[in-house]
């Protein structure tokens, strides 16, 4: 596995499988790997000739309150991590590498983002879009791997790639889940042995929001009602959203008879964690997007 820090470095490696027409495989992560991201890599792996990771903790997509000086880093884990998913080429700049002055262009999202984490994360979106693109352009990726476990992330990504005529095929896929059903993310680790107990309730709550729409239920504010009450029993967080919107167009809808996203966020002591079910109409799990 080539390890890369430098912008010239990655435009020569990847100039150099142009050349031989290969087709690029490419996970961005911001490190501190789990399965949810070994997952992408390993799809990745399969589907195209060479794959690359990026590991790199976005300072842009961090707002001012945020938890980017302690988002926490295992570079020499991750490198075994990825070395062992078989990954070519690992992509580690630093962010004065990335961003060695202020930029001054920057990715603007106008729709898909008024709503759940886009609501309660001014910016953040921007910032990923902006560090999405540079990534995108430097690895030049015939296919790029998101996971659904951040829905709307994909949802701007799918905008993004289609608006800006990237010639990238987006490919997402399912929430990898911790064995009582809790989404992997490298912020559990922030939570007390409590909060990890009372944290399965997200995807508790929004399983039994999906076991009614299975029930025939099309009232979306039944639908969020009962995830509500069914997560607000069980934390003592506080609930950011429950929102149950078209996807990926991430509108409002009257009654659920389209792909559907059903999300919520939930601010813990010192995380704010989020799940969500992408669901067709009838109610059943989608598990692959595009
Ligand atoms: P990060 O949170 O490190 O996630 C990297 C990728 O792994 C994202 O596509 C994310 O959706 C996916 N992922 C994380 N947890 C997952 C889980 N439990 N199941 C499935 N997939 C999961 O998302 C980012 O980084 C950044 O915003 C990034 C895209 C790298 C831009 O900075």
């Amino acid at each position: 596995m080539k390890v890369i820090r430098t912008i010239d470095a990655i435009k020569k490696v990847i100039q150099d499988y142009k050349a031989q027409n290969k087709q690029i495989g490419f996970v961005a992560t911001m490190g501190f790997l789990h399965d949810g991201h070994l997952q992408l890599m390993r799809a990745a792996k399969q589907e195209n000739d060479i794959v690359v990771a990026s590991i790199f903790v976005n300072p842009l997509q961090f707002g001012p309150n945020e938890d980017f000086e302690k988002y926490p880093r295992n570079e020499q884990k991750d490198t075994q991590l990825a070395e062992e998913v078989g990954i070519d080429v690992l992509f580690m700049p630093t962010a004065e590498e990335m961003y060695p002055q202020p930029m001054i262009i920057q990715m603007g999202i106008t729709r898909r983002v008024d709503v759940l984490c886009g609501r309660s994360r001014p910016g953040h979106f921007d910032g990923v879009l902006t560090v999405v693109t540079k990534l995108f352009h430097l690895i030049q990726p015939t296919k790029a791997y998101f996971g659904l476990k951040d829905a709307q992330q994909v949802a701007v990504i799918d905008a993004l790639i289609q608006d800006l005529n990237f010639p990238i095929a987006l490919v997402g896929l399912p929430t990898v889940r911790e064995a009582d059903g809790l989404a992997k993310s490298s912020r559990n680790v922030y939570l007390s042995e409590t909060e990890r107990k009372e944290a399965v309730s997200l995807s508790k709550g929004l399983q039994a929001g999906k076991q009614l729409l299975l029930s025939g239920e099309r009232d979306p504010q039944r639908i969020i009602d009962e995830v509500t009450k069914t997560i607000e029993l069980n934390i003592s967080g506080r609930i950011d959203y429950v929102e149950l919107l078209s996807y990926p167009s991430l509108e409002q809808v009257t009654s659920v008879d389209q792909p559907i996203i059903l999300a919520t966020a939930v601010f813990f002591e010192h995380a704010r964690l989020i799940d969500n079910l992408l669901l067709d109409e009838n109610g059943s799990l989608i598990t692959r997007y595009n």
